[in-house]
């Protein structure tokens, strides 16, 4: 009979079945290694296919810094990444890493990170069967959607002063006090959450010259549907960057996106942030609309709960 480290070192490590993660999350242990071994050859696979089909469609539809930024960082569609040698290559560039996680960080923890310049990624993938459709993120969508734009210095310096603002909107309110804090700290952290969403996630930018659009989302870039929806779909409606949209806007995680909005450029971006850094600190996000997505009461508690604790 196996030993139960040995069947933990063959079940690899896919989503939803990695006894490895299990035994993390019910030793409440957020931040993890990537034991590298323990991934099988079905993991291995699922990663060579996911990357072989998107080839194509990064030539076609990506922003150009991302594409730059999968040669920088050395990716290669063979085998799943170790994060130590995706690390070595990032770090120099922009003092960003990529840092294990069992599951879903809390979103203040999350942006918190995010400041530090260091990025929560999932270390389990897909099941090799089913490629497309996954309400969980995975190390696909973590390593190849998002890494490549961390070597971008421009794209680097918006992602850690968006970390910040966002944090700090959960620092500030803690610090006034109000009698309606937990409902003031839900609606910062949802229009926290669109502001996300709509850029990071799903963002499309306007090209350089002519018309064309192209992908800077990682939602977008590690889905081989949704790339060429966004960009090409007449269903898709495609919509100048609105801040005071944006953060007004609910969204569903379960289907294409029928909403984008487009950036004219990453300073762009980075002024968005920054205006949005001066609503938050203005009180303009305390009373953002409500609806999706729904910020729990645990949500709010391990919020409040890890500010407090920075004060
Ligand atoms: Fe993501």
């Amino acid at each position: 009979m196996e030993s139960k480290a040995q069947e933990a070192a063959t079940a690899g490590l896919t989503t939803t079945k990695a006894p490895f993660i299990e035994g993390a999350k019910s030793r409440g242990e957020l931040f993890i290694s990537q034991p590298w071994e323990q991934y099988s050859e079905e993991n291995h696979q699922s990663w060579r296919n996911l990357y072989a089909r998107m080839a194509d469609r990064w030539e076609r539809y990506a922003n150009h810094r991302f594409l730059e930024g999968l040669g920088s960082l050395g990716l290669n569609g063979e085998r799943v990444p170790k994060l130590e040698e995706v690390n070595r290559f990032l770090a120099p560039l922009t003092g960003f890493k990529a840092k294990p996680v069992s599951g879903y960080v809390p979103a203040y923890l999350f942006f918190d990170c995010l400041g530090r310049r260091e990025f929560p990624t999932t270390i389990t993938i897909r099941d090799v069967a089913t490629p497309d459709y996954l309400p969980e993120p995975d190390i696909f969508h973590d390593i190849a959607g998002h890494v490549p734009m961390h070597t971008d210095p421009a794209f680097a310096e918006t992602l850690v002063r968006f970390g910040r603002a966002a944090a700090g909107a959960v620092e500030r309110l803690v610090a006034e006090e109000p009698d309606d804090l937990e409902e003031r700290v839900a609606s910062n952290m949802r229009a926290m959450a669109r502001f996300f969403w709509f850029t990071i996630e799903f963002g499309l930018m306007r090209e350089a010259e002519g018309d064309g659009l192209k992908v800077y989302g990682s939602g977008l870039l590690s889905s081989y549907g949704e790339i060429e929806h966004s960009v090409d779909s007449p269903h898709a409606q495609r919509v100048p960057f609105q801040l005071e949209w944006v953060i007004n806007q609910s969204f569903r995680i379960d289907r294409f996106q029928p909403l984008l909005f487009v950036v004219d450029s990453f300073d762009h971006l980075f002024d968005e942030v920054t205006r949005l850094e001066e609503w938050m600190r203005s009180g303009r996000l305390d009373h953002v609309a409500p609806c999706e997505p729904v910020i729990s009461e645990e949500e709010i508690r391990i919020s409040l709960e890890a500010a407090r604790a920075k004060q």
